[in-house]
């Protein structure tokens, strides 16, 4: 896993995304929750995010089949030239068909595969390292990998440490084959361990519930998170996944170009840069924008700054995340 194999790169072909249009700021929270702009800053970075309208039926399907539509597009490439589309969400509205089936078909995939990845904000990071790995071996050829959630749909707006993170977003890309080995994953790692799971779960049954919080008073089939736990979590785990994709990888920390992190939290993307010692413009972030929009946030991120032009063939680019389950993983590519 150290070196890509040679023979066979992988280039990322086109990205794209989607974002609800309407806003929910820190003012609008502050309306109906015992919180303030002030606070919600200062802990998260977070000023604004977006919200699904669900009265019209937009949701996660709907936002993962424009982020497809639109990475397509951005590709040139003709849909059916896809054999598989991946995509990653923790809010899927239906298990049967899964949301990746929609958005193939929305989009024409007609000769794809397609099927839904579970990792919570680590998903997009999932499939990207699947579908690198499955192109690698020669089977597949372009395969599409979406991140999406609407996490507006699973969060208890009566609930202020929980709901004030997050927010609702789509972000996809295609990966194809490329003549030139030097390009594509470089390094990737994927890891879970839920030994405390409980810090971070979406429950749909009572039995569902762990006895110690049996007394949360956050609503049935709405997420509940231990945020202190998942912090203290993130902060080491980041720092363990980013150095050891560059130990293994054996490329320097100047050499990477642009560090894409999940956006959990503004100090906790903050304490891998400083940590890291890298400059502001090398580190992305739109967390004040859009807030923690769990798997597709990371597509997202790539999206906007490869539509800026800062995705640069040859660079290094270094993503990485962490989820519930909890889940981490992390992607190095050459692109
Ligand atoms: N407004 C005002 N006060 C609040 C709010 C709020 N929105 N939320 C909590 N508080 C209060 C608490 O009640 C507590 O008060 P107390 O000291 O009187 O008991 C105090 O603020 C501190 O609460 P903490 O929960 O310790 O606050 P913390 O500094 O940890 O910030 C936060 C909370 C922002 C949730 C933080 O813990 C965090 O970001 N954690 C990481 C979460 C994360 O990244 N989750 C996503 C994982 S990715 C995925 O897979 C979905």
């Amino acid at each position: 896993m150290t070196q890509p194999p040679a023979g066979r790169g992988i280039r990322i072909a086109g990205t794209g995304s989607s974002t609800p249009d309407n806003t929910l700021s820190n003012f609008d929270l502050e309306k109906i929750l015992d919180t303030s702009d002030e606070w919600i800053q200062q802990r998260t970075g977070i000023k604004t995010r977006r919200v699904v309208d669900q009265s019209t039926g937009a949701g996660t399907i709907s936002l993962a089949c424009e982020s497809l539509a639109n990475a397509v597009e951005d590709s040139g490439i003709d849909p059916k030239e896809l054999d598989l589309v991946i995509c990653a969400s923790v809010t899927q509205e239906m298990t049967c068909p899964s949301a990746s089936c929609r958005a193939a078909h929305h989009v024409g995939a007609t000769n794809a595969a397609a099927f839904d990845l579970g990792a919570a904000c680590s998903g997009f990071l999932y499939g990207l390292n699947l579908a690198d790995t499955l192109i690698r071996q020669g089977r597949y050829k372009t395969i599409a990998v979406i991140g999406s959630d609407a996490m507006s749909t699973v969060l208890d707006y009566t609930e202020r440490g929980v709901s004030i993170l997050f927010g609702d977003a789509s972000g996809a890309a295609i990966v194809t084959a490329d003549d030139d080995p030097s390009r594509g994953c470089l390094y990737q790692s994927m890891g879970a361990d839920a030994s405390n799971w409980q810090c971070l779960y979406l429950p749909k049954r009572e039995v569902d519930i762990p006895e110690a919080d049996r007394d949360n008073p956050i609503e049935m089939g709405k997420l509940r998170m231990n945020g202190r736990e998942v912090f203290k979590f993130a902060v080491k785990k980041f720092q363990e996944v980013i150095e050891d994709a560059l130990e293994n990888s054996g490329v320097d920390i100047d050499d990477i170009s642009q560090l894409i992190c999940h956006q959990s939290n503004l100090r906790i993307i903050e304490s891998a840069r400083e940590k890291l010692g890298l400059e502001k413009d090398r580190v992305y972030v739109n967390i004040d924008r859009i807030g923690n929009s769990s798997a597709g946030s990371i597509p997202l991120c790539l999206d906007e700054l490869n539509k800026a032009g800062r995705i640069r063939e040859g660079e290094n680019v270094l993503f990485v995340a962490f989820g519930g389950g909890l889940t981490w993983a992390s992607s190095l590519w050459r692109v």
